[in-house]
C-alpha cells in the first residue's frame, strides 16, 4: 500500500513511524513532512492546507490511503475532496470537523444533548458580551475565540476587567483574526486535566490510553501557553471509575449527537477533559490526534495503526482489536529558545542518533539539508519519547535521552510528568 500523510509535525512523524511498521506498506509520502520523516518517507512540497494540491497529487500518484492529521485541512474539507476522487482518508469530513472548528458549535451541541461541560454563553455582539461580563458572568471566567486560533484563542480571566480586555482583543482588535468574531464565555473549572484520544467509525468508539499534556512554556506551569511542551501516558487521574463515567456521559453521547445532527464523525476524536468534583467535563473537542499526546500514545499501541485507521473509515471498528501496552511513556519537547513568541531557526542539531539508542526522537520543526545535516526549523523542534514499565522510569529515560541532543538556544521543561507522579504518590499514600 502507498500512504500519503498530510502534515509535518511531531504528531505526523509519530503516525508515520507507526504506519511504517505494517508490512503491507510499501511507500509513505508526507506533505510537507519534516527532517525526520525525510529518512523514511518521500517528502512532497505541498502545504498541509493545500486541498487542491493534495487532490492533484493523488490524481497523479497511486495513493491507496491518506491520513489527514492536522485540524485546518480537516476543517477545509480535505477528506471530502479526497472522497470525491475515490481516495479513502483517515479523518472526519468537514461537517464533523466543525466540532473543533467552531467552539460555539461544540458548546451548543453539548447543551442540546446534555453532555457535561462548563456553563457558558456565546456572543457575536461585542456590546452584549461586555454587558453580560459586567453583570452576570461567573468569575473567574474563560473567554474563547470561536474558530481555530492555533491553540491561542483561550484567555483565562480572574476578574471582570480582564474579561472585558479579552473581549476587546478578540472582538474589536481582531487579535485572532476572524476566529474571534464570535466568542464563548464560560465558567472556570478546576481539577486535573486529561486528554483522551479515541478511534471512532461513527458507531463504535474506542478510547486510547489516556495522557496528560503540559501546555505552559516554563517549569511549574509558568509562562505562556504553547502547543504542548511534553506529555505522559497513562494519566493517573484517569481511574477506571472516571473512564466508565466518561464513556457513559460523554463519549457515547457525543458519537450519537454527531449522528443525530447528520455529521457522523469518523477518525480520531480527541476529548480534552477536566475531572471536576462533579465528574468529568469536556473542556474542548479536537477532530484529530493531539500533538504531543500522539507521541506518547502511539508508542504504547500494540495493535496495527493502519488497520485500525482503515476500520474507522470502513465502519468495521467493532470487529477490530485495539490494544495498548500496560506500561508508561513520557515525551519531552525540545523547543527553540523564545518559543512560543520569537525564536531563531537554522541551527544544526547533534546527538539525535545517540538519543535514539534508548528513545524515539520525533521531529517537529526540523529540516534536512542537502548534505544530510538536520537543522532547527520551528518553535517545537523535537519530541523525545521513552517507554518503560513505570512512569518514573519512562520520565528518567526520556530526560536522559533528551540530554544527549544539542542545538543553540535549546529549551525544554524539566518537570514533565511531575504532576502525574504527585497524583500517583498521593494515591499510594491514601491507600496506606
Ligand atoms: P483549549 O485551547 O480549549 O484547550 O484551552 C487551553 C487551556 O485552557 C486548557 O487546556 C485548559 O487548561 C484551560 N481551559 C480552557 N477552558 C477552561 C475552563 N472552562 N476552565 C478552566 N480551564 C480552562
Ligand atoms: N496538545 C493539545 C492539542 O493537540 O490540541
Amino acid at each position: 500500500m502507498n500512504i500519503l500523510i498530510i502534515g509535518g509535525g511531531g504528531r505526523e512523524h509519530a503516525i508515520a513511524s507507526k504506519i511504517a511498521e505494517n508490512p503491507r506498506v510499501e511507500k509513505i509520502w508526507a506533505a510537507p513532512g519534516n527532517g525526520g520523516m525525510a529518512s523514511f518517507c518521500e517528502l512532497v512540497p505541498l502545504k498541509a492546507t493545500d486541498v487542491e494540491g493534495v487532490v492533484r497529487f493523488c490524481g497523479e500518484h497511486r495513493v491507496d490511503y491518506a491520513v489527514v492529521a492536522q485540524d485546518d485541512p480537516l476543517c477545509l474539507g480535505m477528506v471530502d475532496a479526497l472522497a470525491e476522487i475515490g481516495v479513502p482518508a483517515f479523518g472526519p469530513r468537514k461537517n464533523a470537523a466543525e466540532i473543533e472548528g467552531s467552539k460555539v458549535f461544540a458548546k451548543d451541541l453539548m447543551r442540546r444533548y446534555g453532555i457535561p461541560t462548563a456553563r457558558y454563553r456565546t456572543f457575536n455582539d461585542y456590546e452584549a458580551a461586555c454587558a453580560w461580563v459586567r453583570t452576570d458572568a461567573p468569575c473567574p471566567m474563560v473567554v474563547k475565540a470561536d474558530g481555530l486560533a492555533l491553540g491561542k484563542g483561550v484567555l483565562i480571566c480572574e476578574t471582570r476587567e480582564e474579561a472585558l480586555e479579552a473581549l476587546r482583543l478578540m472582538m474589536v482588535d481582531a487579535k485572532f483574526g476572524a476566529s474571534g468574531s464570535s466568542v464563548v464565555i464560560e465558567e472556570f473549572l478546576t481539577g486535573p486535566e486529561v486528554s483522551v484520544l479515541s478511534f471512532t467509525d461513527g458507531e463504535t468508539i474506542v478510547p486510547m490510553v489516556s495522557s496528560m499534556d503540559h501546555k505552559r512554556a516554563l517549569d511549574g506551569d509558568e509562562g505562556l501557553n504553547t502547543g504542548g511542551m511534553g506529555t505522559v501516558a497513562p494519566n493517573p487521574a484517569w481511574t477506571p471509575e472516571v473512564a466508565e463515567r466518561a464513556m457513559r456521559e460523554i463519549f457515547l453521547p457525543t458519537v450519537a449527537a454527531m449522528n443525530a445532527e447528520g455529521r457522523t464523525f469518523r477518525g480520531c476524536l480527541y476529548f480534552g477533559l477536566m475531572v471536576t468534583a462533579d465528574g468529568p467535563k469536556v473542556i474542548e473537542y479536537n477532530c484529530r490526534f493531539g500533538d504531543p499526546e500522539t507521541q506518547v500514545v502511539l508508542p504504547l499501541m500494540k495493535s496495527d495503526l493502519l488497520t485500525v485507521m482503515q476500520a474507522t473509515t470502513n465502519g468495521t471498528l467493532a470487529q477490530t482489536p485495539v490494544e495498548f501496552d500496560g506500561g508508561a511513556a513520557c515525551c519531552v519537547v525540545l523547543a527553540s529558545g523564545g518559543y512560543p513568541v520569537k525564536y531563531r531557526s537554522g541551527y544544526p542539531i547533534s546527538g539525535i542518533a545517540e538519543a535514539e539508542k534508548t528513545a524515539q526522537v520525533f521531529h517537529a520543526g526540523t529540516r534536512r539539508e542537502a548534505d544530510g545535516t538536520v537543522v532547527t526549523a520551528g518553535g517545537r523542534v523535537l519530541g523525545v519519547t521513552a517507554t518503560a514499565p513505570t512512569l518514573r522510569e519512562a520520565i528518567d529515560r526520556a530526560y536522559e535521552a533528551a540530554g544527549k541532543i544539542r542545538f543553540t538556544d535549546v529549551h525544554m521543561r524539566h518537570d514533565i510528568g511531575q504532576r502525574a507522579l504527585n497524583v500517583l504518590r498521593e494515591g499510594a499514600e491514601g491507600k496506606e
